[in-house]
């Protein structure tokens, strides 16, 4: 199996969806492990049953309003020192600073106890109910510098009863969290090892360029340039192609001597891919959890140049000369 992600789950309080993740965490099958469990409470019950059950805790001082700055730059190194991919807040009940958000954009999920976009922010059980809505329910997304407003991973809708209050919907919402929360995150945490997923990323970066079609290489995936009859491949993307390790993106640099450079400066990233190396194919390896897309994107662009006719170059070779 893969190595699993690491995560660390952030709470304030009680802690019942950070230990359905951890008890998700013991199958053999999951995609994460928890790493590490830290807060903005070094009170939270939460953390004392995530020491019960092995989970390494760091517990951070209450971030008083003055202290607010120092409290993140300490959250920060503490995850950095974890070496952790993924954050996952289950009750943390503090809004990141934009900064924050941005530097882990991408690795951090939240969940929340409503149907996003309805009710974002506090009070969600009795805004639904108040409203006469006929579901209350739970949302997982990605954290962005808005509150409750990036991309929703997952939802799960819960009816509301004749006679329900906010306590006895929050209670039925409480279940649905730990059934979403798990499966999401295992689901999120799988994609950047996935060749669909890999393909789909490659091509909205290929597609940026101009004059790109679809075209297969010996049965692999590929984008070339150029008029249909005469488009010419650019990158290729190479699915443990004859049992190698990697879904590799194939891209033509200048020659073997930058090939090999490469791929002795940097084993995790490059690699001298099967059959096609020969013929000045390099391999990037992009079945990581730190794939750097803008470095992706950059290679795209310098094979698509070798690849393009003239009239495509012309107008950049002159902007280089600029
Ligand atoms: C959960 O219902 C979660 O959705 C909510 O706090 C509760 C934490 O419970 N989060 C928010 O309201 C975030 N805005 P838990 O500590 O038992 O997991």
């Amino acid at each position: 199996m893969a190595e699993r992600a690491r995560v660390a789950i952030l709470i304030s309080g009680t802690g019942s969806n950070m230990a359905a993740l951890i008890y998700a965490a013991r199958a053999e099958s999951c995609p994460y492990e928890i790493t590490l469990v830290t807060g903005d409470n070094p009170d939270a019950p939460g953390l004392a049953l995530a020491e019960a059950e092995g989970v390494a805790v760091t517990r951070l001082p209450k971030p008083t309003k003055d202290s607010r700055p120092a409290f993140f730059a300490q959250l920060e190194a503490t995850l950095q020192a974890a070496d952790v991919d993924v954050v996952a807040l289950a009750g943390f009940m503090r809004i990141l600073p934009a900064d924050f958000v941005e530097r882990w954009s991408g690795k951090l999920l939240n969940i929340h106890p409503s149907l996003l976009p309805r009710y974002r922010g506090l009070d969600t059980h009795a805004r639904a109910l108040e409203a006469g809505d006929p579901h209350g329910g739970c949302s997982v997304h990605l954290v962005t510098p808005e509150v409750d407003s990036g991309e929703v991973l997952g939802q799960v809708a819960v009816a509301i009863l004749t006679g329900d209050t906010p306590d006895s919907l929050a209670a039925r919402v409480r279940i649905a969290e730990h059934q979403l929360y798990p499966r999401i995150l295992a689901d999120y945490v799988s994609r950047p090892l996935d060749a669909g997923w890999i393909e789909t990323r490659v091509d909205a970066l290929a597609r940026r360029l101009a004059e790109v079609t679809r075209k297969t290489s010996h049965g692999s995936p590929g984008w070339a340039v150029g008029p249909e009859k005469t488009a010419k491949l650019f990158a290729i993307i190479a699915d443990h192609h004859h049992g190698e390790e990697a879904v590799g993106l194939l891209v033509k640099a200048s020659g073997a001597d930058e090939m090999t450079g490469l791929i002795e400066a940097r084993p995790e990233h490059y690699y001298w891919p099967k059959y096609y190396g020969a013929s000045g194919w390099l391999g990037l390896k992009l079945n990581r959890r730190d794939v750097d897309w803008d470095e992706v994107s950059d290679w795209l662009e310098r094979s698509w140049r070798t690849a393009a006719p003239p009239r495509l170059t012309r107008l950049l070779r002159a902007a280089d000369d600029f």
